[in-house]
């Protein structure tokens, strides 16, 4: 008996004290479901830049896997980032987003970048964010979508929930149905006999691919705690024979303060690389003939303007990158072996396309 007044007593405490009430009943809390539809306008809606020209879609749009196809990204005021838009597809798995900062380890820490920057800006809403609740607020659409998500608040428009709800929709940007992943599930009909020899040419110890861009996602990022297996120097400059990389862009020396740093980049995931031309941190690479035949090189010789010097000498430049020799049959077997790596099924999924295009 007196175990059943307690608990009525300690019911009774907690509906009276508010405490949270996903002790009693989580049917009140907006569901994962329904954040990542909140997170799918909010990362396609343009009145999330400061000057309502870009959205997340402008830069990461789903036809170019996510991708953008510029050399570097431009921002909502026309100047050029400094990077080159990274393909958001299986973001979720990324332990070291983003170029060259180390410290970026979660899509949560991530999007503050785009949303805050200031030089350039991407979104540009630093300071700014009041003024999209403002728009937000009154639009009927994200009146019901927040409410839905946040039925508990009285207030339900936040920097906080914004970000939650784009980061649960970033995560379900996750595929991996290319020819590849059919292939090493058994189904040997999805390669041809030119993509298994240009997977044995990546795998080999003469050319060393997989070392860095290492399976499942072709890049450690997705492996490794220790950034030491995950940012390199591949030799794609020497400015002025003086072993750097061009001042504005030094790699993850920027954060480590470390000169053997200069230079060093992620490895990125080579998942759809066939899909998101121009390559590389800076887009300064146009091809996948280009990028080849700069690793059979062992890294790039720039011959003029402001950035000459040879690639290929940088001493910070990784072991691994030696240089090889591939006839012109087996640079094609490696080029089918890439475009194995294409899953074409992400452009057809529906529930990642831009909504305000679909209505
Ligand atoms: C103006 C273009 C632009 C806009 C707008 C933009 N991004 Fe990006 N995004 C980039 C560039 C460039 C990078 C590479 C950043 C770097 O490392 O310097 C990037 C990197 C990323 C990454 C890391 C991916 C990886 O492979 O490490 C994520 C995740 C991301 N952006 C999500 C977003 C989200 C979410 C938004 C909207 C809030 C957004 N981006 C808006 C250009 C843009
Ligand atoms: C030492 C590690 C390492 C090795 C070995 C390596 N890569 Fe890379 N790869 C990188 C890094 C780091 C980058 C990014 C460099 C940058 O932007 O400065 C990169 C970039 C690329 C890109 C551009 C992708 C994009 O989205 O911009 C392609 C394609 C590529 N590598 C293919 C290969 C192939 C093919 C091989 C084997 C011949 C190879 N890599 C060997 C580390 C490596």
């Amino acid at each position: 008996m007196t175990g059943l007044r307690y608990g009525i007593l300690i019911l009774i405490l907690l509906i009276l004290f508010g405490c949270d009430t996903d002790l009693i009943s989580t049917k009140s809390s907006g569901t994962k479901h329904d954040k990542i539809a909140l997170g799918r306008y909010l990362f396609y809606e343009n009145r999330l830049s400061i000057n309502h020209t870009k959205s997340c879609g402008s830069c990461h749009a789903p036809e170019l896997m996510f991708a953008d196809g510029y050399r570097r990204s431009v921002s909502p005021y026309g100047e050029n980032l400094i990077h080159n838009s990274p393909s958001l597809i299986n973001c979720v798995e990324l332990q070291f987003l983003g170029w060259s900062n180390p410290n970026i380890k979660t899509l949560s820490q991530q999007i503050e970048r785009p949303l805050y920057n200031e030089h350039p800006r991407e979104m540009g809403l630093h300071k700014h964010i009041d003024e999209v609740m403002a728009y937000l607020m009154k639009d009927s659409l994200y009146n019901h979508l927040f409410k839905r998500c946040y039925p508990r608040d009285t207030f339900p428009y936040s920097a906080n929930h914004i970000i939650e709800c784009i980061v649960a929709f970033e995560s379900t940007i996750h595929s991996q149905k290319s020819p590849y992943d059919l292939y090493i599930k058994g189904d040997s009909s999805a390669f041809n006999e030119s993509a298994k020899r240009g997977l044995k040419l990546f795998s080999s110890a003469t050319l060393k691919c997989i070392q860095c861009h290492t399976p499942p996602h072709f890049t450690m990022a997705t492996l490794a705690k220790n950034p030491d297996s995950v940012y390199f120097n591949i030799g794609l400059y020497n400015v002025g024979g003086n072993h750097q990389y061009p001042k504005n862009d030094p790699g993850i020396m920027e954060y480590t303060g470390r000169e053997s740093d200069n230079g060093k980049f992620r490895v990125p995931s080579l998942r759809n690389v066939l899909l998101t031309a121009p390559y590389m941190h800076d887009g300064s690479v146009n091809t996948i003939e280009e990028v080849i035949d700069l690793y059979a090189a062992g890294g790039r010789n720039v011959t003029w303007g402001s950035l000459q010097g040879d690639g290929r000498k940088n001493k910070n430049k990784s072991i691994l990158v030696q240089g090889f020799t591939l006839t012109q049959e087996e640079k094609k077997n490696l080029i089918d072996f890439l475009a194995a790596l294409t899953d074409s099924s992400i452009l057809r999924n529906e529930a990642l396309q831009n909504p305000f295009r679909i209505r």
